[in-house]
């Protein structure tokens, strides 16, 4: 007697691009078969075994892909720094803003000045062009609040975007963003409350899922972060780092040091940080949209990163400073074109690296038995096209733990 897979979705009629191991590997005229949320059976249509499903889709063609993650965000703030831009139009530098009292920290006075509803409201529509571009898990940051209530208050705006949205979201503490100006000339003082009580805090309400810190002259440094990077630790939580974005600090380094998930920017990183990361296996996080927006001439080093075996991943960085980019899609194009990546590499960034960026690599980010069932049909011919369109919405179905979202 043969043995029936029962499950609750079955999904073919395309072509899956699988991204295992981070690469294509396309099952032409695939099938997915799906039950509580989860891949159960993948393969070729032609040698399925015999299954039973109550919901049966089939796709007249088109290409199957995992759903896009996008491992970096600040998409929770207050205001917005249109006027910036137009200063940096001007020729007044992102370093020489910051310097003015403007930056990061116009950013935390207009957070600190906006109530968790109205966050909560903005950032639904920053969200919203995300999620209709097949956008299933996103990572939020904190870091524009500087104290313990107002990063606190961030982190639960971004944990109640996954309630009300079909997305999964994970949290990270950013306190180590800037110094707050109540804080100015005392920025061992800052971090000591960033270890001593705002880390703990998060971590205690469960509202971060990773610390993150920026290092950098105009923020903190290796030593300071290095202190974050400890509390961090002793709270249970993975770290992150802003590191090489604006000159080469060894942040990358330290990161690896400390088994970063990710070292994110990495204009200046070195060859050396890149043998660390690969050591440690930490994901180097390309950001084109903060070298467009800054036009930064000093690429990441790629060559590095292929030599030694870093997996890259792409994110959009949104925030209201340095990219405010509201399309992953365009950022996989932005990596190949500015940053030279290919766009099955590109693909791969946003799907199982950045899977990887979060601490999911296991769960997430290809499409393979036992991981979640979060893919995205798109009438395509080449996996390719997804690099390739400049803008525009292109039609998609999204699945989102075996169900359409609508
Ligand atoms: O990832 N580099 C530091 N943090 C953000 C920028 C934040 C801002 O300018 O508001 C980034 O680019
Ligand atoms: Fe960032």
């Amino acid at each position: 007697m043969t043995s029936v897979i029962h499950c609750d979705s079955l999904w073919q009629g395309a072509d899956i691009v699988t991204m295992r191991d981070g690469k294509y590997h396309t099952i032409h005229q695939g099938a997915i078969a799906v039950r509580n949320g989860e891949i159960v059976w993948i393969g070729e249509q032609a040698s399925m075994p015999a299954i039973s499903a109550s919901n049966i889709v089939t796709f007249d063609g088109g290409i199957i892909t995992p759903g896009l993650i996008d491992c970096h965000t600040h998409l929770v703030f207050g205001g917005d720094r249109s006027g910036e831009f137009e200063q940096r139009l001007n020729g007044v530098s992102y370093a020489e803003i910051a310097a003015q009292g403007g930056g990061i920290i116009s950013t935390v006075n207009a957070t600190r000045d906006t109530s968790e509803a109205q966050l909560l409201e903005q950032a639904l529509f920053r969200l919203q062009p995300l999620l209709a571009e097949g956008v299933t898990c996103v990572e939020i940051k904190s870091g524009y609040g500087l104290t313990p209530q107002s990063e606190l208050k961030m982190l639960r705006v971004a944990r109640q975007l996954a309630e009300l949205l079909a997305i999964e979201v994970k949290t990270t503490c950013l306190a180590a963003h800037a110094l707050p100006p109540e804080y100015r000339g005392r920025s061992d003082d800052y971090i000591q409350l960033v270890c001593d009580t705002i880390i703990p805090q998060a971590a205690e309400a469960g509202l971060a899922d990773a610390v993150d810190a920026f290092c950098e002259h105009l923020a903190f440094s290796p030593e300071q972060v290095e202190r974050v990077f400890v509390a961090a630790k002793a709270a249970g939580l993975p770290v992150k780092l802003h590191a090489e974005q604006l000159s080469p600090l060894a942040g990358s380094s330290l990161a690896a040091r400390y088994q970063a998930l990710s070292a994110d920017h990495l204009e200046y990183a070195t060859e050396a940080d890149a043998i660390a990361m690969s050591r440690a296996g930490t994901v180097a996080v390309l950001l084109p949209g903060a070298y467009y927006l800054l036009r930064e001439t000093q690429c990441p080093p790629v060559e590095f990163f292929r030599k030694h075996g870093v997996p890259m991943a792409i994110a959009s960085d949104a925030n209201p400073g340095t990219s405010p980019a509201l399309s992953l899609r365009l950022m996989i194009n932005m990596a190949c074109t500015l940053f030279h990546l290919t766009p099955e590499e590109a693909l791969a960034g946003v799907t199982l690296h950045a899977a990887q960026a979060l601490g999911l690599r296991e769960s997430h980010g290809s499409l393979e038995t036992g991981k979640k069932a979060d893919f995205v049909h798109w009438p395509l011919s080449r996996p390719a096209e997804l690099a390739y369109w400049l803008g525009g919405q292109l039609p998609c179905t999204i699945i989102f733990r075996g169900e359409v979202r609508q």
